[in-house]
């Protein structure tokens, strides 16, 4: 099979090809790092004002795989540059009008990640030089020699991918780390933000407690990236999510044969942690069986497969967290005393949101700010009418139904300014769940008036559509209470 190359003005016009004059097709991948990139998806842009030139380098790299195309001057090619996402320009440096060195700044202007090869006849140092310095990844000299060609061409769309992946991980990992920022200026969650980072650089289980949505797995992820682990897994299972079988398979993991459907070895979760943490959701819902497995194997520092006879050590961090209070468990002899123990060395407890009304304008932007860069809008923030009910609202479903309230606003209102009618607060579940008598109903109702305005009565009774003496006759036969003012709005 013949091997050669077919050179034309010093331009190679065809690459390996065989003694049936057919072309052999060179590999379609390209590896840069520990990534594969098809060539197809990588663009190469020719500008040369010589036809011949352009056509045979297109043939050149088109045969390798690469997605090209040609342009005859430097304007053509910018057009093409605008209207299509191009990796690599390969220009001549003499030609009409625009000469390769212009062309080369208007294409970094366009697009800084571009390679641009820079391809002369006149090799003087002097305009290499200048290449270089205006931003070109490297210049080649006719005649071409193709291997130089392929060499140069293959290292510049490796270090462009490189740099690409490079600022893709950077974006990802801020992301991650914006992503667990834990909001709270009030002493209490200041006092949470501190106990973080006191225990994160300890091995210490650690229990979380508080309402639901109240920001437990944000904690527990904000403990684990704070600690040596953070390069290691966070594996979270949620206690409550099966019945006792399947969470000992879950959490333990099994042997072949250990059940029916164990055809293969599978690691549970502990396992799947081991280096990292593993993050225990709802462990009041545990059963008793699961219980004494798993202080076992926080003692021991192994785990035993289902099925299996051998201890496998592992080296985890616990973390877990409970809505329900543990006490009460292991009074009712439904959660075992001695796990207790071992659980609580350190709790973190989070204060409702209501507890905490200081954070919510905070919090409110905070998520204003994250859903409207995601849906590309432009946001100004709440008008004071919309603040005032959302500092004023009781929050039963806490941070998250906080955050929930202002997506579903960002996707109603269509001005920058989020108003009160964009809010839609269930007022309503508050009155269910203290009670379904129609009295109930009304007192929980005037409650949440009043406190959405700030227990200003003549604006409350204007709400309300009653007088102001009905109000405060109301107000007193309900034994309603002015409760301490919200901290004011930083
Ligand atoms: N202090 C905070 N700052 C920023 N975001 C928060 C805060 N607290 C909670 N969140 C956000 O609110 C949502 C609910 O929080 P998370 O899932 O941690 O609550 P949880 O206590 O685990 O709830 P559940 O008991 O229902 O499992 C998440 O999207 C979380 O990022
Ligand atoms: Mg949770």
């Amino acid at each position: 099979m013949g091997h050669f190359r077919l050179l034309f003005c010093g331009i190679p016009v065809a690459r390996f090809v065989n003694s049936q004059s057919r072309v052999i097709p060179a590999s379609c991948t390209l590896s840069f790092g520990n990534r594969c990139m098809k060539k197809e998806e990588l663009g190469i842009l020719v500008v040369d004002d010589e036809f011949i030139v352009r056509e045979s380098l297109t043939k050149w790299f088109r045969e390798d795989g690469f997605r090209v195309d040609a342009a005859p001057d430097g304007l053509t090619a910018l057009k093409k540059l605008q209207a299509e996402q191009w990796n690599l320009v390969l220009t001549d440096i003499r030609m009409p009008g625009m000469d390769g060195l212009e062309l080369l700044q208007r294409v970094k202007r366009i697009n800084p990640q571009c390679v641009v090869i820079i391809v002369t006849a006149f090799a003087t140092v002097e305009t290499a030089v200048r290449a270089l310095k205006e931003g070109a990844y490297d210049y080649i000299t006719k005649p071409i020699d193709p291997d130089y060609l392929n060499h140069i061409v293959n290292n510049g769309l490796e270090q462009q991918q490189l740099q690409l992946e490079n600022q893709r991980l950077r974006n990802a990992v801020s992301e991650l780390t914006a992503g667990s920022a834990i909001i709270g200026e009030c002493a209490e969650m200041r006092r949470v933000i501190e106990l973080v980072e006191t225990v994160a650089p300890a091995e210490t289980t650690v229990l979380i407690t508080g309402e639901n949505g109240t920001g437990k797995e944000l904690v527990a992820r904000g403990i684990h990236q704070a600690s040596a682990r953070r390069f290691s897994p966070l594996i979270t299972f949620n206690c409550g999510s099966l019945g006792e079988l399947l969470t000992a398979d879950e959490l333990f993991g099994h042997e072949p044969g250990a059940n029916p459907d164990a055809h293969e070895m599978q690691k549970g979760k502990i396992e799947l942690a081991d280096g990292g943490s593993l993050f225990l959701d709802d462990i009041g819902s545990l059963d008793l069986k699961s219980q004494a497995e798993l202080l076992r194997s926080l003692e021991m520092k192994q785990i035993i497969r289902l099925g299996g006879v051998d201890p496998i050590n592992v080296s985890v961090r616990m973390l877990c967290a409970s809505q329900e209070d543990l006490e009460k468990a292991v009074h009712e002899g439904r959660f075992r005393e001695d796990l207790y123990y071992r659980l609580t060395v350190f709790e973190i407890k989070l204060p409702p949101l209501r507890a905490r009304r200081g954070d919510v304008a905070k919090l409110a932007h905070f998520f204003l700010g994250k859903y409207a860069r995601s849906m590309n809008r432009k946001m100004q923030g709440f008008s004071p009418e919309a603040m005032l009910a959302l500092k004023a609202y009781e929050w039963p479903g806490n941070v998250r139904e906080l955050q929930n309230v202002v997506e579903r606003a960002l996707v109603v209102a269509r001005g920058p300014m989020i108003e009160r009618e964009h809010l839609i607060l269930h007022t309503d579940s508050v009155s269910l769940s203290t009670g379904k008598r129609l009295e109930d109903m009304e007192r929980a109702h005037i409650a949440v008036i009043l406190r959405e305005t700030g227990w200003n009565i003549s604006r409350s009774a204007t709400i309300l559509d009653i007088d102001r003496v009905t109000l405060y006759h109301k107000i007193e036969r309900y034994g309603l209470k002015r409760q301490a003012q919200p901290a004011p709005l930083r």
